[in-house]
């Protein structure tokens, strides 16, 4: 059962051996010796965090506090060389899971720990659960009205597209001064047109249940042929895409489904940046799976949006549908992959699609 561990310390002898002991033991571990920093290092990643009482920029207490704040699921053990009365009161009106005296044994130490990671890790499996179910129940909603409701707005919608080409039509045939100013609108009307008729693909998409044609899949390949077709699209957004694929392995997977997920990322991404932000796409493989991480520089994911994205119609953006990501994260699902959200290295989000390999021997 590995953790996701921070400590808080200033002594960095004790960092070290802790940073082994925890090591050894499977657990991944970040150390910080200021409040700031430390701050800076949990968000969003940590599960439980060691946290010295003195700190050189404030005290473990209000760290305590804050950590808690910011990452609703982490618990705190405070640890102190200084026991008191008070910092013990304080500890526990903070909410530290524990409040351990230095020097405790190692066996002590762990054992603690230990509580503290199972307690954390039930809590999150807890929310995943109560989530996953929120969004299946949005899900089978969606589809059955939707699947109605598409069908008929589709067909209206295509008749004002048609028409609104006659109108054009006739409109060129005017005096070039008399064009102008019809032309503007129409085209506003031509490309709202194109909208809505995007958002009723989505739609149906998504009530059509995915019929997956599961191949051996060499990803390399698939992904070239996303970034050829999405390079316009970002040349005139004034984004510089970059693509390593270099370690990019077989998947078995579905060609069409598969190039929609990464269309999807890339878009998002597209969207996040600003005129000449950066977004790449790399793969890191392992023995058994495959990661594609979709990389930006833009503003990020807010936290409390984080468990939100999945969901269907969720969208800060004015004319997003709030589709792409649950539809990606179905797709993805259907391959026995998962798609992760969160903070990546150049700075904005990053979403990781891990799909499981194909099968050897079958290539
Ligand atoms: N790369 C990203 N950086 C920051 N926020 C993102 C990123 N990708 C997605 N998001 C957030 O997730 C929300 C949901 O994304 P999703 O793709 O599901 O819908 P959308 O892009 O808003 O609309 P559409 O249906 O047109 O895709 C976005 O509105 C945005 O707030
Ligand atoms: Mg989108």
């Amino acid at each position: 059962m590995s953790a996701r561990l921070l400590l808080v310390e200033d002594n960095a002898e004790f960092v070290e051996n802790l940073r082994e002991i925890f090591g050894d033991l499977g657990h991944e571990v970040r150390s910080a010796g200021t409040c700031t920093k430390a701050r800076e290092l949990a968000l969003g990643w940590v599960q439980v965090a060691l946290v010295d009482l003195r700190l050189p920029d404030g005290d473990g207490t209000t760290l305590a506090t804050q950590l808690k704040e910011e990452n609703p699921d982490c618990e705190v053990i405070l640890l102190t060389g200084h026991a008191s009365v008070e910092s013990a009161a304080e500890a526990v009106r903070a909410g530290v899971w524990a409040y351990l005296i230095k020097p405790c044994t190692v066996p002590d130490l762990l054992a603690t720990l230990d509580k503290a990671i199972r307690h954390v890790q039930a809590q999150q499996e807890k929310r995943e659960l109560s989530r996953r179910a929120q969004v299946a129940e949005k899900l089978a909603a969606v589809g059955t009205l939707t699947a109605g409701l598409s069908h008929e707005i589709r067909n209206p919608l295509n008749a004002a597209g048609l028409q609104l080409s006659v109108l054009e039509r006739r409109v060129r045939k005017l005096d070039a001064s008399l064009q102008d100013p019809l032309l503007e609108p129409l085209t506003l009307v031509r490309d709202e047109i194109r909208r809505l008729e995007h958002i009723l693909q989505d739609f149906l998409q998504f009530a059509r249940p995915l019929n997956l044609t599961v191949k051996p899949l060499a990803l390399g390949p698939l992904l070239q042929k996303v970034v050829a077709f999405i390079s316009t699209d970002a040349e005139r957004r004034s984004v510089s895409l970059e693509a390593d694929l270099s370690n990019a392995g077989s998947v078995g997977g579905d060609a069409d489904q598969l190039r929609q997920v990464f269309m999807n990322l890339l878009l998002n991404a597209f969207d996040a940046v600003a005129e000449g932000g950066r977004v790449k796409l790399s793969v890191e493989s392992d023995g058994t799976s495959m990661e594609v991480h979709v990389d930006d520089d833009g503003p990020g994911i807010l936290q409390e949006h984080l468990p939100r994205l999945f969901e269907p119609f969720f969208t800060t953006k004015s004319k997003g549908s709030g589709l792409g990501l649950p539809i990606t994260h179905a797709i993805v699902s259907q391959h026995g992959g998962t798609l992760t959200a969160g903070r990546g290295p150049l700075g904005g989000a990053r979403f990781t699609v891990n799909l499981p390999r194909a099968t050897p021997g079958r290539r």
